[in-house]
């Protein structure tokens, strides 16, 4: 039994998961191309999968970032002076214990908040976290980043972090939608702690995208398996492609499934019967790739000061705390 107290709120509906799903989806298929919404990767066996590819060699960005938190979680507490740590897209909180010990060391470890669309996981880093530290509050939120930023927690010194490049995850004008509500939630002074992929060398960025053993290309397509089984589809897994690109134009990898042959898709849940021609792709997620002083304009166009921008040694990942301004422009 942990010693410390955990509540754990769902703010998504129980029948989430489907109803959210079909409209999201049924836009999804009404377009051409067809681009699927990535929220829906992350069923347990999606998050489990995730976990797994954090552990590949070729996946640097996990160590890389964990390198960074590392050498400058005591630095962060004593600049932030935060005693609640927020984290969105928590996932397992592995490298954010790495985090919090930083906040433990200088003795101001409140509470911690984690939030995540995938419950079983998230329940399952509450518990291990609690148990880590005697007396932290977690109080753990199951929901969706981009709709329910106006429940996170108060308190009187939060930070909050988004690790591990999810922010890469969305498409730029989300991307710019996200920020600038997440830096609404924010009173002048809070803090923002944010885990970004570095452009580098593309064929290392494919390779951390591209793995032999074929994780990658499983987690990818569960989220045909996550529509077969919520909304009575009969997408054969079999009849697609992993197809991994890098886009030079936009700097980001492009994850896409690619039909093998003329196939019709039949999605009970939604009435439709989806025709797909031969080689026509799904794309199913982006992972953006950040040049520093872009990024820092970015964030600055929401209200958003940066205050330091750390990189690991091989200069692949960046680490940015950023801090809400007084005034917005
Ligand atoms: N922070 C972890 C996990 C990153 S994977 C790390 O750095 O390794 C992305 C995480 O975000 C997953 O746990 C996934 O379940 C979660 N996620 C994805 N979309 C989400 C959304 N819209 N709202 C809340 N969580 C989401
Ligand atoms: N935020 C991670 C990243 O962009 C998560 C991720 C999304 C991912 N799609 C992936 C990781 C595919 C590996 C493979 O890297």
């Amino acid at each position: 039994m942990p010693d410390s107290p955990i509540t754990v709120d769902v703010r998504l509906p129980s029948d989430w998961a489907a109803g959210e799903m079909r409209d999201d989806i049924r836009r999804s298929f009404a377009n051409r191309p067809i681009v699927l919404p990535p929220k829906w990767l992350y069923d347990d066996y999606g998050s489990d999968l995730f976990d797994q590819i954090t552990r590949l060699p070729q996946y640097y960005p996990t160590e890389a970032e964990r390198s960074i938190l590392v050498s400058r979680a005591d630095e962060i507490a004593a600049v932030t002076g935060a005693d609640t740590i927020i984290e969105l897209g928590s996932g397992t909180s592995d490298k954010t214990r790495t985090l919090l010990d930083g906040f433990h060391r200088g003795g101001q470890l409140r509470r911690f908040t984690p939030l995540d669309v995938s419950e079983a996981t998230l329940v399952e880093a509450a518990t291990t976290l609690a148990e880590r530290y005697d007396g932290l509050e977690v109080h753990a939120l199951v929901g969706d980043f981009t709709r329910h930023l106006a429940h996170l927690p108060d308190g009187d010194r939060r930070m909050v972090a988004f690790l591990g490049g999810t922010v890469g995850n969305f498409y730029v004008e989300e991307r710019h939608a996200f920020l600038g509500a997440l830096s609404d939630q924010l009173r002048p002074g809070e803090w923002l702690l944010l885990g970004v992929d570095l452009v580098k060398d593309f064929q290392r960025i494919l390779a951390a995208y591209h793995d032999v053993a074929g994780l990658t290309a499983r987690f990818i397509k569960n989220s045909l398996t996550v529509l077969n089984r919520n909304l009575d589809a009969d997408f054969d897994l079999g009849a697609f492609d992993y197809v991994p690109l890098w886009d030079d134009l936009e700097e980001r990898v492009d994850m896409r499934l690619r039909s093998l042959m003329p196939q019709r898709v039949r999605i009970d849940g939604l009435d439709l019967d989806v025709a797909l021609g031969e080689g026509e792709e799904l794309r199913v997620e982006i992972s953006a790739k950040f040049r520093p002083e872009k990024f820092t304009a970015e964030l600055s166009d929401v209200g958003l000061d940066v205050f330091r921008l750390w990189t690991d040694e091989n200069e692949d990942f960046g680490l940015v705390l950023a801090r809400r301004v007084t005034e917005q422009a």
